[in-house]
């Protein structure tokens, strides 16, 4: 491992302060920064204490910039399902930040491939991410970089797998309702960043385990980041 350093944290909680220090302090320590942010049940807790710490008037989110990592296709920003949707209700909305400053690929753009090749130039017209806020999908994923036979570099359009689909249908009506596409950034966005914060619940245990001190696999994502110079990983134990 080039420079992973693993915290484990007592439990979702205590991991959220952590990560929440991490990403508060970047912003201190550099007021225009780039967070690249990430959706999911795994930052919310992050994300409330970041909204707490701007609203108690000790973090400025005012020259800060967001590039996320993925988005549905098919939705449109103002249904409750698009991450445009869960980045403004969780974090954007709560904060000082200038929405203009926030960004998402698009899910509805009429060319994914075009819209692929937006972002990608975008976020690489930004310098990357100072630091990257990364989940864990059980299969290993990061962002919507599934499982595959390589690494997908540029940002892409991906079929979701069944097994994705069936975790994130939880937070749907109905399975059917889940989109089997999304856009995301590579995994070239993503090493690009400065520095990565994965964070990852107790039930993540397993895949963290197996991302970080396994074989480095497309078959697992998230195991590319033992080749990144500087990542954090926040685990809970329960
Ligand atoms: C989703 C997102 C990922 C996220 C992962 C884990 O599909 N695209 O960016 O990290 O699944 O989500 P959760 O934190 O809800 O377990």
């Amino acid at each position: 491992m080039i420079g992973m350093r693993m915290i484990e944290t007592k439990n979702y909680q205590e991991m959220s302060r952590k990560a929440a220090g991490l990403i508060g302090g970047q912003v201190l320590l550099k007021p225009d920064c780039v967070l690249g942010l990430a959706t999911g049940s795994s930052p919310i807790g992050t994300y409330d204490l970041l909204a707490k710490g701007c609203e108690e008037g000790l973090l400025d989110f005012s020259q800060v910039r967001t590039v996320n990592l993925d988005e549905y296709c098919g939705l449109k920003a103002a249904d409750p399902q698009s991450y445009r949707y869960f980045m403004d209700t969780h974090l954007f909305d709560r904060v000082n930040i200038n929405k203009e400053n926030t960004f998402l690929p698009s899910g509805t753009a009429p060319d994914m491939e075009a819209e692929a090749q937006r972002y990608e130039a975008l976020v690489r017209s930004m310098g990357g991410a100072d630091l990257q806020l990364l989940g864990i999908g059980h299969n290993g994923h990061i962002g919507f970089n599934e499982p595959a036979d390589h690494f997908p570099a540029a940002v892409h359009q991906v079929q979701l797998t069944e097994s994705t689909i069936r975790a994130n249908s939880r937070l749907f009506d109905k399975i059917e309702d889940v989109p089997t596409t999304a856009i995301t950034m590579g995994i070239g966005l993503i090493m690009l960043a400065r520095k990565i914060l994965l964070i990852a619940g107790a039930d993540k245990r397993a895949i963290v385990e197996e991302a970080f001190y396994g074989k480095i696999t497309p078959q697992v994502p998230a195991s590319i980041l033992q080749l990144h110079p500087d990542v954090t990983v926040i685990l809970a134990k329960e």
